[in-house]
């Protein structure tokens, strides 16, 4: 399978254009492949392994509420909003080459200003008005991705419970903040390849093959959208996780979720809520 579009510039030499469509093909199917993957392992294999989080009660199961608030009403709304500016990005990226023609390119970059405007209020509001530690990947995490490991491999390992996010929250937040950083920076640059009412046309800033980089940067990013949207959704559906999918809609779990899946002395919250 081709990875490029490439073509000549003025000059003959070869150069990229884009990268080859045929990613998002395979960028599709291995999202449903990893869906039918995990919902067999879900009921073949998962059951046979050391449940999460037995181990001794840490002492601060006391001090949990009846109900804890998992996602303020400011982070639902950004995650809400974020989530319907990517998939409008996505439909309107994607369905025209998948052979649905319609405009999309106003549409595209409009949603693409509102993807950067969320990211921007989300650093800000992570940074000072949330647990900004919480969602990234610590020292901690990876003794705990080694026990899953082992695990995984039927040893009878116990993992523990974790803190608000564990390590596969953790990986697909940072997958999500990396690509997400590569499509806005590249998206933005293409938009002086455009014509907007945003910025002047300066199609001249880069080379032919600086350009063709920056089509592949975004391409490859945003094809990796589709198998993490994909994977994304799936989790967010399964009937395991609704107790978090009704958080992300209400705010809050009750204490008898958050016992059995997090550490309270990892995760703590008062009777006032979350610190
Ligand atoms: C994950 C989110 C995104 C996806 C899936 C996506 C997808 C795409 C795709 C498939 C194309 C066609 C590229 C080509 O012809 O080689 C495109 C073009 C474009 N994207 Fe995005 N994009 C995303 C985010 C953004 C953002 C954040 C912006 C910034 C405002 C943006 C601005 C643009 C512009 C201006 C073009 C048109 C370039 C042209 O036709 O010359 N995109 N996008
Ligand atoms: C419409 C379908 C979607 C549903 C049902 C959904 C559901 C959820 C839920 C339930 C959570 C909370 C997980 C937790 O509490 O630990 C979450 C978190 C998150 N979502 Fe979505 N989401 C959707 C679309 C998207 C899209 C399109 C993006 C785009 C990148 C996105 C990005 C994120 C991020 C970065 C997080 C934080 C990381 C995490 O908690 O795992 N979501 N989503």
């Amino acid at each position: 399978m081709e990875l490029f579009q490439v073509g000549t510039d003025p000059w003959g030499q070869e150069i990229l254009i884009r990268i080859s469509w045929g990613l998002l093909t395979l960028a599709f199917w291995t999202g449903i492949a990893f869906v039918l993957f995990h919902a067999v392992y879900a009921v073949v294999w998962k059951p046979k392994l050391t449940p999460d989080g037995g181990g001794v009660p840490s002492g601060a199961e006391a001090n949990v509420p009846q109900r804890v608030v998992r996602h303020t009403g400011a982070a639902r709304m950004f995650h809400w909003v974020m989530a319907a500016s990517m998939l409008t990005l996505l439909a309107t990226g994607f369905l025209p080459i998948v052979g649905l023609e319609f405009s999309w390119l106003n549409i595209h970059w409009i949603s693409g200003l509102i993807l950067i405007l969320c990211i921007l209020y989300h650093i800000v509001h992570a940074s000072f008005f949330l647990d900004f530690w919480s969602i990234w990947i610590l020292p901690g995490d990876l003794k705990e991705a080694m026990q899953r490991t082992r695990r995984q491999f039927g040893q009878a390992v116990d993992v523990g419970k974790h803190g608000k996010y564990p390590i596969d929250h953790k990986l697909y937040h940072l997958s999500v903040t990396i690509f997400a950083l590569v499509v806005s920076v590249t998206g933005l640059l293409m938009m002086l390849n455009i014509d907007t009412p945003i910025v002047p046309r300066n199609e001249t800033l880069f080379t032919a093959a600086n350009w063709g980089i920056v089509y592949v940067l975004h391409g490859f990013s945003s094809v990796l959208f589709v198998t993490l949207t994909i994977t994304h959704i799936y989790f967010a559906i399964r009937p395991d996780k609704l107790w978090m999918t009704k958080a992300m809609v209400f705010g809050s779990v009750g204490r008898d979720d958050f016992l059995s899946h997090h550490d309270p002395k990892r995760w703590v919250v008062t009777q006032d809520g979350p610190k």
